[in-house]
């Protein structure tokens, strides 16, 4: 297990409240917004367009982050192409593939609009969209096969859905989906860095700068195993060999995959980031997590009025209080005690309108989060709640 104080040292804001929220982004470490202040101090300049020494430190210090995800992942960088978001990989992928009407695609109800939205844009192009249900928050990849026909062509999955924190059989699907000869999307916000990520059985996988692997917000990337398979779906400079009036020849992955000038310090930002995450390693941070949020379980399951909807032993909780709005109670624990939870519908609306209500709590537990924090957070429930 890792230093959790001396950790905590490289998040000085997490002394001054306690983050319960990192499921919607995570603090980010001074060593990350240290290498984005020197690459704005010391060598700023656009990636990939220069001869001159700016230029290439820049280019380099890009490049970098991706050699230290592809090691992070266990994959070569060039099946990796930088993005702003999940969101943006998820589009990414649905918008490279080259649809016929009548096609399918199987995604569940474990989704949230990242993961959701991109497949159901596609019914436009007559694709057939079909969303699986889910057993007390896991799939069933055994319902997935079943659901699977001679026209699906893909299936889109989370790998742990934000609102109930659920770890998914991802590996059992990908398997269903293979034997299938269908392509597996996984949507890694919740899960990369997070716990280990394993893509043997994975097309393309989503994955979130901002979250599990605590960089910049606007960071993400498209894990892609065959990089020839999707088509580019934005266009500009940066990702040609060659263009005339008439014809045009891309550079090959991931650099036709990213036209424009992108988020240079964010990448730069992200690499020192996950450096950290990796030094800490992912099986110590599933472990904290797990136990934390067990913890986090254990304690709200008690309280008269709080009923909870994820299962024991998840690092993202998702409660109600009887008689309390969800974003007004969220609103009392910051007044309480500075505790900072997300509230609503998680972008998440069919899910979370499935336990018929307006909305719901959510705790989310991070690599940097204590106990401590969570005895707080139970406390503050208790309290405003008349249980303490
Ligand atoms: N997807 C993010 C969340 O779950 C924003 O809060």
């Amino acid at each position: 297990m890792y230093d959790i104080q001396k950790l905590r040292e490289e998040f000085p804001i997490l002394s001054k409240c306690v983050y319960l929220d990192s499921a919607s982004t995570s603090q980010t470490p001074r060593c990350s917004v240290e290498a984005m202040c020197e690459y704005f101090y010391e060598y700023a300049a656009n990636h990939g367009r220069g001869a001159h020494h700016l230029a290439r430190k820049t280019t380099e210090k890009y490049e970098e982050t991706r050699s230290l995800l592809g090691k992070f992942l266990k994959v070569t960088p060039d099946h990796l192409i930088f993005t702003k978001n999940t969101t943006d990989s998820v589009n990414m992928v649905a918008n490279g593939i080259t649809w016929k009407r009548g096609d399918e695609i199987i995604t569940t109800w474990l989704e949230h609009h990242s993961n959701l939205l991109p497949w159901m844009n596609l019914r436009k192009k007559g694709v057939r969209v079909t969303i699986v249900p889910h057993e007390n928050g896991y799939l069933n990849p055994l319902t997935i096969q079943e659901t699977i026909t001679s026209k699906t062509r893909l299936i889109a999955v989370t790998h742990m859905p934000n609102i109930l924190g659920t770890a998914q059989p991802v590996e059992e699907i990908g398997c269903v989906a293979h034997d299938a000869g269908v392509q597996l999307v996984v949507d890694g916000a919740q899960s990369v860095g997070h716990f280990p990520v394993d893509v043997t059985n994975i097309d393309y996988l989503a994955i979130p700068g901002h979250k599990g692997l605590l960089g910049p917000q606007g960071t993400g990337a498209l894990y892609m195993k065959d990089p020839e398979s999707l088509n580019c779906s934005i266009f500009g400079g940066g990702m040609v060999v060659s263009v005339s009036h008439k014809a045009v020849k891309l550079l090959p992955p991931p650099s036709k995959f990213e036209p424009g000038t992108p988020n240079i310090p964010g990448v730069i930002g992200l690499g020192p980031a996950i450096e950290l995450v990796n030094s800490l390693g992912v099986g110590n941070i599933h472990a904290h997590e797990k136990q934390l949020g067990s913890d986090m379980y254990r304690g709200l399951v008690k309280i008269p009025g709080v009923n909870v909807y994820s299962p024991q032993g998840t690092g993202v909780v998702s409660f109600n209080v009887a008689g309390e709005n969800p974003n007004e109670f969220a609103r009392k624990l910051d007044d309480y005690r500075k505790v900072c939870v997300r509230s609503g519908m998680h972008c998440a609306e069919p899910l979370a309108s499935s336990y018929h209500c307006a909305g719901t709590i959510r705790a989310s537990v991070g690599c940097y989060t204590t106990k401590d924090e969570v005895e707080v957070l139970v406390e503050s429930v208790r309290h405003l709640t008349g249980n303490a």
